[in-house]
Formats: structure tokens, sequence, C-alpha cells
């Protein structure tokens, strides 16, 4: 497939370029600097001329904290952005992928969250995100939104993705024992995302590593098994200790309904994509 990536400094669409890449696909791998998707003239210029069959949108404004003071900024990049490149992939009839986020949902159902579950986004990064499934797919129906959540992998600087660096580092780290999800290795996301680019059935995906779930200081407890890292180095806190400006959810795990019945495989179990990254 000719595939469009954007975002392509960010550590999802690291994983999915390298994935494309070496499946042999023709990857047009777009950072901020060579298309900023807020711009809907330059989106559409950028579409035309290289006429992709297919894009994956993984850029976004992810800094759900900053979000709370930069709420401009946010919409422009996670809803007018995620608006302008599904116009623009309507105008050249290629399929849309783009990524939303499990924070989309308020937290307060302890199961596993599907596409029956009605979102509830709490802070401004989530009601961006929310907004820009919902543009996305009132500009083109064809549309595919992937939610997912709990993401690390290589290049990235969140704390799932850079704790196992600390940990070897023999540094201590702060584990929040009472915020529950279901980690998802960008690898495996990746490979999703172009699975469902090449399958173009429109519609709300979740994906995310199979398996129960856990909280981040489960995370914490297994990187520490699986990397030989003393988990004396783990110090237990609340969500709420740490004060953050902006809400999260307290439990945002999720499955989905479809991907199987579609005979897309089953997601690899958190624990096993964990160590496959370490
Ligand atoms: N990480 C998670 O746990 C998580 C969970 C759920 C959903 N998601 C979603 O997954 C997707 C990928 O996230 P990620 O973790 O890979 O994020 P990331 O590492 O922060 O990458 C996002 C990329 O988007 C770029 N970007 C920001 N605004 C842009 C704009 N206006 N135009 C073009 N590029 C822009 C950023 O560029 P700069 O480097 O220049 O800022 C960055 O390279 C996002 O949609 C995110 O909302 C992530």
């Amino acid at each position: 497939m000719k595939i469009l990536i954007t975002g392509a400094n960010g550590m999802v669409a690291r994983s999915a370029v390298s994935y494309c890449r070496s499946i042999g696909d023709e990857v047009i791998a777009l950072t901020r600097a060579d298309l900023d998707i807020s711009g809907p003239e330059s989106v559409r210029t950028v579409i035309e001329r290289t006429a992709p069959s297919a894009v994956i949108n993984c850029a976004a404004y992810t800094n759900v904290d900053g979000a709370e003071t930069d709420e401009e900024a946010c919409y422009k990049a996670n809803a007018n952005g995620v608006e302008n490149l599904a116009l623009a992939c309507k105008s050249v009839d290629a399929a849309f992928v783009t990524i939303s986020t499990d924070y989309v949902f308020d937290g307060l159902n302890p199961g596993f969250y599907t596409q029956r579950d009605t979102p509830n986004p709490q802070g401004i990064y989530a009601k961006s995100k929310l907004e820009g499934e919902i543009r996305a797919k009132y500009a083109y129906a064809r549309s595919v939104i992937v939610r997912s959540g709990w993401i690390y992998g290589d290049g990235g600087t969140n704390f799932l993705s850079v704790m196992h660096t600390l940990l070897g580092e023999g540094k201590s780290i702060k584990a929040i024992s009472d915020s529950f999800g279901t980690p998802t290795f960008a690898g495996d996301l990746a490979k999703r995302l172009r699975e469902l680019a090449e399958l173009d059935l429109p519609g709300t995906f979740h994906v995310v590593n199979s398996g129960p779930g856990t909280s981040y200081l489960g995370f914490a407890e297994k990187v520490c098994e699986i990397g030989g890292f003393d988990p004396v180095l783990l110090e237990t806190v609340s969500k709420d200790d740490l004060k953050r400006p902006a809400p999260r959810p307290e439990s945002s795990k999720m499955a989905c309904l479809f991907s199987e019945r579609l005979g897309l495989a089953k997601m690899p179990d958190w624990e096993d994509a964990l160590k496959e990254y370490i």
C-alpha cells in the first residue's frame, strides 16, 4: 500500500512507519515540520499531491495536563486536524485511520469499555479527542477510529515507556495503584493500524493488548519481574497524591466487539507484549 503517516516523530508513528516499511509498503512519513495537520490547505495540498491509498493519523496534541491551559492548540490538532485529514482523504478516495483514546470514557466502569459504552470525556484533551472522532465520521463516513490506551514503545517518553530504563539505572519511581487500564505495546498497535487500513471498514475499533489489564503499579511490578529490577524501587502512590491538572479516568480498560469477529487475530497478551518490549 502507499501509506501516508502523520506525526512521524511520535511514538506510535515511529512504530507504524517501521512496521509498514518492513512489509514493503511505500510510506510517506511526515513530521509536524513536514505537515501541520491543523492547516486545512496544506493538508489538502499534500494529500492530493501524494495521493496515498491510506492515511494513518498519528499526529495529536498529547500533553494531557498542558491541554487544560492550552485548549486552542489542543483542539487545532485533535479536532480541526483530524477533520482536515478526513476531508482530504475523501477528496482522493483514500482510506483514513485516526487514533483516539481510552480517555473518551469517564472511567467509572470498573469493567471493560466496549463500543456499546457512551463516551463521557472529562478533561480538555479527552474532549478534543472525542470531537476529533465526531468530526472525522461526519466529514468522511469511511473513517476508521482506533481507540487505544496506555501505549508504550520505542521512542516513547511517557512513564510506561521509560520505566524500565529508570529502574535499570537504580532510580526509584512512584507508581499509582488506583488507576487501571489495558497496556498497549506500540508495535502491536502499529500492526493493527495497518491491518485496519487495509480492511477499510468504517467504524470505531478498540485496540489494546489483551488480558485483564492492570494498574500502573501492576505494570511496574511486571517490569521489575521481567527486567530483574528490585521492586523496592517502587513507591506506591494514589492518583490523588500526584495532583495533576487534568482529570483522568480511574479505570479505562477497553475491549473490542468487532476485531476478532472480522477475522483479525486476538491482540497479544499485555504481559507477553511487555516481555518483547523489555
Ligand atoms: N501515549 C498514549 O498512552 C496514548 C493513549 C491513548 C491514545 N493515544 C493517541 O495515540 C496517538 C499517538 O500518540 P503518541 O503517544 O505517539 O504521541 P506523541 O509521541 O506525542 O506523538 C504525537 C506526534 O504528533 C505531532 N503533532 C502534534 N501536533 C501536530 C500537528 N498540529 N500537526 C502535525 N503533527 C503534530 C507531535 O509533533 P511534535 O513532536 O513536534 O510535538 C508528535 O510527533 C495520538 O492520537 C494520541 O492521542 C496515545
